[in-house]
């Protein structure tokens, strides 16, 4: 552990040198956790020597927690065989396999892998690849892409910030890219249309027609969406909304592109997402989990049809120095056997179904508690001032800092992603939690709910 005055010194260094690129400002080194010192498990310790329940767990990469054996013992192996190739210019032997593992996991027809580093690589390709697509077949008119606001979270480019939907992330980029056009994302909670299920009958999924009639079908690309909008405190889509969305794109000629590069692999109790919502769309982008929390790589994940367009045209241009190392396909590979051996799809279903048995109590009986939603091992909580109105806290940092430092008394990481959205209590769980562990997880968030209700209400 790091002396007093190591710590200092660091904590120091980052006020001085160190620029978030996550928007994050001074006040977010005194959150517990802020700068981390070492990992193992399920557990991080940070430089004060506290150790906590990891509930970030890396953005979801690590979704096996950090350095499962048989993960680590995959990457150093094929570490030692090729330190470096450029996939830039040829593949290896794991990174091909990954490709195959992949085309019989996911859904459908999918079937040919595009590799790359980050997520932003790999949906920044997808649109790419959407566009050269309709090039080829001789539609070069198609180039618009149609995307879900608010909350949708794609990148950190300047074209996935045009297609994403963080206000916060967009106007300091501003002017952003031409022809990305946006479309309201569902939120039961707080619907955009103030309508109700089941009465709407899915309007916000029909709003997408009149938006693609409206902008000319000849003219569009693409629709890209998250399933369940991370970007916006873990917001699931109600029952039939994809399956809508997935249904007018093929009415008008439009291809879909689902970004589950925070969901896919597992995580949701479905290798993709997209399974979930019965549809499968024309190109899956994966990213994070790909390699087991291991490092930068991330794919776009195309149907047969398109892949083939992309072979035979041989002009496909979207890879990276450092685009699909060997040895991360490596570890994604042993994350991938791990799931399997281990049964950790169900495992992310009972994840989700303990977690929903208390999260539920709590949220009925709480009167901060406004709403609680998972998909799997991914969850959110949504904290109100008042159930009835669903208003606000007033100072939402603060309370979000508060729920932190309570969950430090516990030995949990408790964050909220993005106060600007209100204190939305965001996890993305490692599958190889415990029953214990989840039990700590459900007594930090109860003792932060009723504190925050005593103190903010
Ligand atoms: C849904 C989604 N898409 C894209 C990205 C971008 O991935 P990366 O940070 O690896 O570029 C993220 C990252 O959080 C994400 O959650």
């Amino acid at each position: 552990m790091a002396t007093r005055q190591e710590a200092d010194s660091l904590l120091a260094i980052a006020r001085e040198y160190y620029v978030s690129g996550f928007g994050r400002g001074d006040a977010f080194h005194e959150r517990p956790g802020a700068i981390i010192e070492s990992a193992d498990g399920h557990y991080a310790v940070d430089i004060n020597g506290t150790r906590l329940f990891d509930t970030e767990t890396c953005a979801s990469a690590c979704y096996l927690g950090f350095g499962r054996p048989e993960v680590m013992q995959a990457l150093q192996e094929e570490m030692a065989r090729i330190p470096c190739t450029t996939p830039l210019f040829v593949p290896t032997a794991p990174l091909l396999k990954l490709g195959e593992k992949l085309a019989s996991i996911s859904p459908g027809n999918l079937k040919y892998s595009v590799f790359s580093a980050n997520g932003t690589d790999a949906t920044e390709g997808a649109i790419k690849i959407t566009r050269q697509y309709w090039k080829v077949m001789g539609r070069a008119g198609k180039y618009k892409v149609l995307h879900r606001v608010p909350g949708d979270y794609h990148g950190m480019s300047l074209s996935m910030v045009s297609a994403s939907g963080h206000t916060f992330r967009r106007s300091p980029y501003e002017p952003l890219m031409a022809g990305f056009i946006p479309f309201h994302a569902p939120n039961c909670y707080r619907c955009p249309f103030e309508k109700s299920m089941p009465d709407c009958q899915l309007f916000c999924a029909r709003e997408l027609e009149k938006v693609i009639q409206f902008e000319d079908p000849e003219t569009i690309a693409c629709v890209i969406t998250e399933n369940t909008n991370t970007g916006l405190g873990i917001v699931p889509p109600p029952p039939g909304y994809m399956q809508l969305i997935s249904e007018i794109c093929s009415r008008y000629g439009v291809l879909l592109v689902a970004d589950e590069i925070i969901t896919g692999i597992a995580k949701t109790g479905a290798w993709f997402e997209s399974e979930k919502h019965g549809f499968v769309p024309d190109i899956l982008c994966i990213g994070k989990a790909i390699s087991a929390g291991c490092g930068a790589l991330a794919v776009t994940h195309l149907s047969e049809n398109i892949g083939r367009v992309l072979v035979e045209c041989s002009n496909l241009h979207h890879g990276f120095t450092y685009g699909g190392l060997g040895y991360l396909a490596a570890a994604g590979l042993a994350g991938i056997a791990y799931v399997e051996e281990h049964n950790l799809l169900e495992r992310a279903r009972q994840i989700e179904a303990f977690m929903g048995a208390r999260l539920g109590v709590l949220a009925a009986q709480s009167p901060v508690v406004g709403d609680v939603r998972m998909t799997g091992a991914i969850q959110g909580i949504e904290l109100v001032r008042d159930k009835a109105t669903k208003s606000k806290f007033d100072d939402p940092w603060e309370v979000a800092s508060f729920i932190s430092q309570v969950g430090r008394e516990h030995g949990v990481l408790l964050s909220c992603q993005f106060p600007h959205y209100g204190n939305i209590i965001t996890m993305y769980l490692p599958l190889t939690s415990t029953d214990d562990e989840l039990a700590m997880v459900c007594d930090s968030i109860e003792d932060a709910t009723r504190r925050v209700e005593q103190r903010y209400r």
